[in-house]
């Protein structure tokens, strides 16, 4: 019963963050309460590359997680976590494209090529679109063994991704620090899963 319900559970609470920004924004346009801050192109921004980013190092989190809990369902989460992820730097691109640049295409290009911070925030949202685009089951099927080895870019995309965070670095290094600390933590577990017989057999719930 619990494996049934979870997918669409988690499904569920994966939308509420976009919910409540896209509501944030209406009530924005239609003069009502004012959820967003003083200024809410920045927050807009901050907030839809905080989830996706959190978004990316949950779905590398599942791995480590269903080895160390003994718990092979939390397999069946990992790929819409994945897809999420990608949903939510959707989110932050169309943020960044229409608040802060005014879909204005000229300075797109430059953004893009002038400023290190976007052109490696870019280059995470190029890498992690074909992965996205092959996350269904027809797409796995057809790649067959290739699948596994494209969806290892994800480890390219979130290395991209901490690194954009530590480049926007003002004052605070907590958010780099914390995403940088966990993503070494869960590909680390990978690199020694991978060269040590006894990490392979270690689970904390036997
Ligand atoms: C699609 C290309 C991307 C563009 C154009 C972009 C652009 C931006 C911009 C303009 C900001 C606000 C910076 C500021 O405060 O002045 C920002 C912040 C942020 N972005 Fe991106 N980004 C991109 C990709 C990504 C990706 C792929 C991720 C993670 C999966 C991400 C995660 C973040 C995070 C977490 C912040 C907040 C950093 C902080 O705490 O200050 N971005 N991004």
């Amino acid at each position: 019963m619990v494996k049934v319900i979870a997918k669409p559970v988690v499904f569920l609470l994966c939308l509420l963050p976009a919910a409540y920004l896209a509501y944030g924004v209406y009530l924005a346009f239609s003069g009502g309460e004012d959820l967003l801050g003083p200024d809410p192109a920045q927050y807009l921004a901050l907030e839809t590359g905080e989830w996706a980013i959190r978004f990316l190092i949950a779905s590398l989190a599942i791995t480590p997680l269903r080895f160390l809990l003994n718990m092979p369902s939390l397999f069946r989460l990992r790929r819409m976590i994945g897809v999420y992820a990608y949903f939510y730097v959707c989110l932050h691109l169309l943020v960044f494209l229409w608040f802060l640049l005014g879909w204005q295409w000229d300075n797109i290009g430059r953004e893009i090529a002038e400023r290190p911070y976007i052109t490696i925030g870019f280059s995470s949202f190029v890498l992690l679109t074909p992965l996205a685009a092959t996350s269904f089951n027809v797409a796995q099927r057809k790649l067959g063994r290739k699948w596994k080895t494209l969806h290892r870019l994800t480890y390219a995309c979130v290395i991209l991704a901490v690194l954009h965070v530590v480049w926007i670095v003002r004052s605070s290094y907590f958010d780099a620090v914390l995403y940088g600390g966990l993503a070494l933590v869960f590909l680390g577990y990978r690199v020694l899963r991978h060269y040590s017989e006894s990490v392979r057999k270690y689970a904390i719930f036997g």
